[in-house]
């Protein structure tokens, strides 16, 4: 069985003294003034180990990586029910794009475009005032990472509302086709909130623990969702995770994996671990440049592809 702390500091070291950074994500200006020498990778195994390297106690931006956090709760409110209002395929194409849904009537791919999450951050909202919204994905993001030491940087969160311009056009159109149930900007605000989330990679890997443990919560005895929902949570990240990206990352790595433009990934090793990785350079497709690197590395390092 190879050694999993040699086999993460191996790979922290060789980010460390990689040339190639990617380029930070630069249409959000509170993102793009991150310093792109930075790296972090956190393993939470099954068995309680907890394995660090780099900067794994840094907070960064999770921006879409949260998506995975709405749709869970999204999900625990209206069931099943979501998939009138959200399909379930790959989109083909880049995160914030607009072309399918003239066609497509408004109904977004999947609920990890922009457009989806924004269909996602709606029935979040159910009537509330958008803070009661944002409180409770707090609360939950909180609650599943065990730490009440997590944050919203309100800077990241107005940098992006004031210039968020496509998601802006995405709601609205939604909005026509009726896929929208609150003001465009209520849900707009819901979504830029959850998307400023700050936490580090030790927080991140210990929140989404859960889709590696079947849904359930080994260490408390909670359970976040069944076993049947945290595969079909996992199926969406493996399919959709990575936008036009999401083929190269499954090739690449086999592994079920959110990211987001912050450069953060979770990943999830089925039964085994969660994985959280952070380096802010971007790849074409807006994913982590180095983090889908040191996750190449990793699950060809332990054999923890699910292929
Ligand atoms: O809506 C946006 O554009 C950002 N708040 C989030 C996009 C994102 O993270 C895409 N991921 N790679």
């Amino acid at each position: 069985m190879p050694d999993l702390t040699e086999a993460v500091s191996e790979i922290a070291d060789a980010m460390a003294r990689e040339q190639r950074r990617g380029t930070v994500a630069s249409y959000i200006p509170e993102l793009a003034k991150v310093d792109l020498d930075q790296f972090g990778i956190t393993v939470s195994t099954l068995d309680g180990d907890i394995c660090c390297a780099g900067d794994a106690d840094v907070p960064f931006s999770i921006q879409s990586v949260s998506k995975v956090f709405t749709l869970t709760l999204a999900l625990g409110s209206i069931g099943d029910a979501l998939w009138h209002r959200v399909g379930r395929e790959p989109s083909g194409n880049s995160f914030n794009s607009i072309v399918q849904l003239e066609h497509e009537k408004g109904l977004p791919r999947n609920p990890f475009i922009n457009a989806g999450a924004l269909v996602v951050s709606d029935v979040v909202l159910a009537g509330h005032p958008p803070r009661v919204a944002i409180g409770s994905i707090l609360r939950f993001i909180r609650w599943l990472a065990d730490d009440e030491d997590i944050a919203i940087d309100e800077t990241v969160a107005r940098s992006e509302a004031a210039t968020g311009f496509r998601n802006m056009a995405l709601a609205a159109y939604m909005k026509s086709f009726g896929n929208l149930v609150h003001p465009v900007e209520m849900t707009l605000g819901v979504y830029v909130h959850q998307c400023a989330v700050a936490m580090t990679c030790r927080q991140l890997a210990t929140a989404g623990h859960f889709l590696a443990d079947g849904g359930g919560r080994s260490s408390t005895g909670h359970r976040v969702v069944s076993p049947e929902r945290a595969r079909r949570i996992n199926a969406l990240m493996l399919t959709c995770g990575h936008y036009d990206g999401s083929g190269d990352f499954a090739f690449r790595v086999g592994l079920p994996g959110k990211s987001g433009v912050g450069g953060g990934i979770l990943a999830i090793v089925p039964g085994r671990a969660s994985v959280a990785v952070w380096s802010p350079g971007l790849n074409q497709h807006g994913n982590s440049l180095l983090g889908t690197l040191a996750l190449e590395r990793l699950a060809k390092a332990m054999g923890w592809s699910v292929f």
